[in-house]
């Protein structure tokens, strides 16, 4: 090696044996690249934040997740369908560990039904297969979704955020009925199917 050969102090090496300086230079060398890899992620993710302004899923819209029940939107009255004036849907649904409140949501078919979740606790996800809702439900936000059931039937929503012990049996349902029988059904029906 000519360096080892210039400096007459150290000995030659054998082939395949690193110096300890040249191990100690080339981690400070590795060591300075990934501190910089770590500033400019770090610095990625307060830029885009401050410039994109990041927020949760859907809307921001707050709401204090320790007082949920004891009035407002999402006092237990007002959880379930609700028809708007203008012939929509709105359902208020609340998650906790573990389970939906109301666990079942009534909705007619063909009408745009808007779905209004909370969490009281930690983060939820909210999931309707075969429909184009998902989204992540997080407490001290609202989360708005739209959508608009094209056959009637039963959909099940399962939680899809880990959220504790619980997480695999957090279910709720969404049954979605015709439009001509949802006006017929009794208004504590209409709200919710929960039994
Ligand atoms: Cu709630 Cu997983």
């Amino acid at each position: 090696m000519a360096e080892s050969q210039a400096n007459p102090i150290k000995r030659p090496v054998l082939d395949g044996i690193v110096t300890e300086e040249e191990v100690a230079r080339t981690e400070t060398y590795w060591a300075i690249i990934m501190l910089g890899m770590l500033a400019m992620m770090m610095a990625i993710i307060v830029v885009t934040g401050m410039t994109n302004a990041l927020h949760p899923p859907s809307n921001v819209e707050t709401i204090d997740p320790t007082t949920l029940h004891r009035g407002g939107e999402f006092a237990e009255s007002n959880l379930g369908t609700a028809v708007e004036p203008d012939g929509s849907v709105t359902a208020r649904v609340i998650g906790e560990q573990y389970s939906f409140v109301p666990d079942c949501v009534r909705v007619p078919v063909d009408t745009p039904v808007k779905f209004r979740l909370t969490s009281a606790d930690v983060v939820h996800g909210f999931l309707i297969p075969s429909t184009n809702i998902n989204t992540m439900v997080v407490p001290g936000f609202i989360a708005e979704v739209r959508t608009t059931f094209t056959r009637s039937g039963e959909y099940w929503m399962p939680c899809d955020e880990f959220c504790g012990d619980g997480h695999h049996g957090m279910w709720a349902r969404v049954n979605v009925v015709p439009k001509d029988q949802f006006p017929k059904l009794a208004r504590t029906e209409r709200t919710s199917c929960a039994k």
